[in-house]
């Protein structure tokens, strides 16, 4: 197995760094594909991930042929033939993001069965929301040995409001309207980028999809849909983390083609610690003072609340802000396992429920450390960063589900970081 090895100390990072496609908009876009009963589909600008190799997997899985020029970061599905209904545990097991294929299966082949994801260590994360919303469309579900069966001889359209604006309830709703007779509504509908993403994918298929991006998602249900050729969105999360990272080690990095309107959240709280983050014609670049910078308050909400994906990251570069910051975590219901891990390197915190209190400005040491899940990772990763000796992230696996040669892209910067391989028989 791999191990990430930091040399803590002296790691101000400077320079310019590239970010991929976004995780989070390929895997349902990858799903959508399956809507496409006329023509080939291309996906441009898709990150080379272990999450994107399953999500094909996925959809071959459902008798499409998906093909992956990884040189050229390119994908294209042929969803022309006949679609079959399940998708298999093995892999919706590996990546709860396949529950995303359910609206598109359902609306294109009128029965899906789709193993039922398991929770994962931030949280129990339920469905109920996906179903409730199939439900009003018209569908039939019944859960058996582990699976989700669900019927509809034809989807018609609904009023749905969500109780909470779910990313993946939005992307399965939306995607199952496109095909569905009439007009659906969700409401409190989620307004991440990556949803903008989807819609525009869809539209650019035939679909009619109007608001995303708002609380108020309109789709008119259309005959059926294309395939068609479109670029991923930038991975606003990547960007994010790479602007912490600048921010955290007094840096001055720029973050090419980081989208300024897709991170605004993380840039007021950057600005209000006083981080210096300016718009240029390339990206976003970050510049700190270490010593200028304060504590401050946070709280995840869902976007354009401060996102969840970048809460661990956050945590870390609070630690060398003089003062208490307190961080707020909403949306999971078990996301600070990170910060059990940065007590171990000398982080003088408190967890409270929902609150975790975060002294700063104190020195860390290195530690070997256990990583819990892809944003944990990168955030001790980074912690390693400024802590007084050596730091080893174990458990890779998670870090490469959602980050591209990410020591790579931090030792160009100027970070003292290996990638090694490490016999540990327990990994
Ligand atoms: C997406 O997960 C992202 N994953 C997550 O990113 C991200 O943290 C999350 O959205 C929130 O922004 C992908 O896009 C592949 P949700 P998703 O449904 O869709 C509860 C990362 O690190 N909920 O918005 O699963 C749920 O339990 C990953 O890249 C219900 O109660 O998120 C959670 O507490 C982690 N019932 C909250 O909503 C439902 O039916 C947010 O979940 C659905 C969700």
């Amino acid at each position: 197995m791999e191990k990430i090895v930091v040399q803590g100390g002296d790691n101000r990072l400077v320079g310019s760094v590239t970010i991929e496609g976004a995780k989070n908009a390929v895997l349902p876009l990858l799903a959508a594909t399956i809507l496409a009963s006329k023509g080939k589909t291309v996906l441009q600008n898709v990150p080379i991930l272990s999450d994107v190799f399953t999500m094909n997997q996925v959809v071959r899985g459902l008798n499409a042929k998906v093909d992956f020029d990884e040189e050229a970061h390119v994908v294209e599905v042929d969803a022309t033939g006949d679609i079959t209904e399940e998708a298999p545990y093995k892999y919706v097991s590996k990546m709860r993001a396949s529950i995303v294929v359910l609206g598109p299966i359902l609306a294109r082949v009128g029965h899906a069965k789709v193993s039922m994801p398991g929770g994962c260590t931030i949280g129990s994360r339920p469905i109920d929301l996906h179903l409730k919303g199939l439900e009003a469309m018209g569908a039939k579900i019944t859960q058996t040995a582990g699976y989700i069966e669900a019927k509809a001889d034809h989807l018609h359209g609904a009023h749905i409001y969500m109780d909470f604006p779910s990313v993946g309830a939005t992307q399965n709703l939306m995607m199952a309207a496109t095909l569905a007779d009439g007009v659906t509504v969700i409401e409190n509908a989620a307004r991440e980028p990556e949803i903008v993403d989807l819609a525009i994918f869809l539209n650019e298929m035939g679909a009619k999809v109007k608001g995303a991006g708002t609380e108020t998602i309109t789709v008119t249900g259309v005959e059926n849909l294309h395939g068609t050729t479109h670029t991923v969105v930038q991975d606003r999360i990547e960007a994010g983390t790479f602007m912490v990272a600048a921010a955290m080690t007094g840096g001055d990095v720029l973050v090419r083609d980081a989208v300024w309107e897709h991170n605004r959240p993380l840039i007021s709280k950057l600005l209000e610690m006083g981080v210096e983050v300016t718009e240029e014609s390339e990206g976003i670049r970050v510049r700190s003072q270490l010593e200028n910078l304060k504590a401050v308050h946070v709280k995840t909400l869902p976007h354009p609340g401060f996102p969840t994906d970048m809460q661990a990251q956050f945590t870390a570069l609070m630690t060398v802000a003089k003062g208490e910051s307190t961080m707020v975590e909403t949306v999971f219901e078990n996301r600070f396992q990170h910060l059990e891990e940065m007590r171990r390197m000398g982080l003088h915190s408190e967890i409270i429920r929902d609150t975790a209190r975060i002294v700063g400005g104190q020195a860390l040491q290195g530690a070997e450390v256990l990583s819990t899940d892809l944003r944990a990772s990168a955030a001790l990763i980074l912690t390693g960063l400024v802590a007084q000796g050596e730091t080893v992230v174990g458990k890779l696996v998670h870090l490469d589900r959602g980050y591209y040669r990410f020591h790579e892209k931090l030792a160009q910067l100027g970070a003292k970081i290996q990638r090694i391989e490490a016999n540990d028989e327990e990994e």
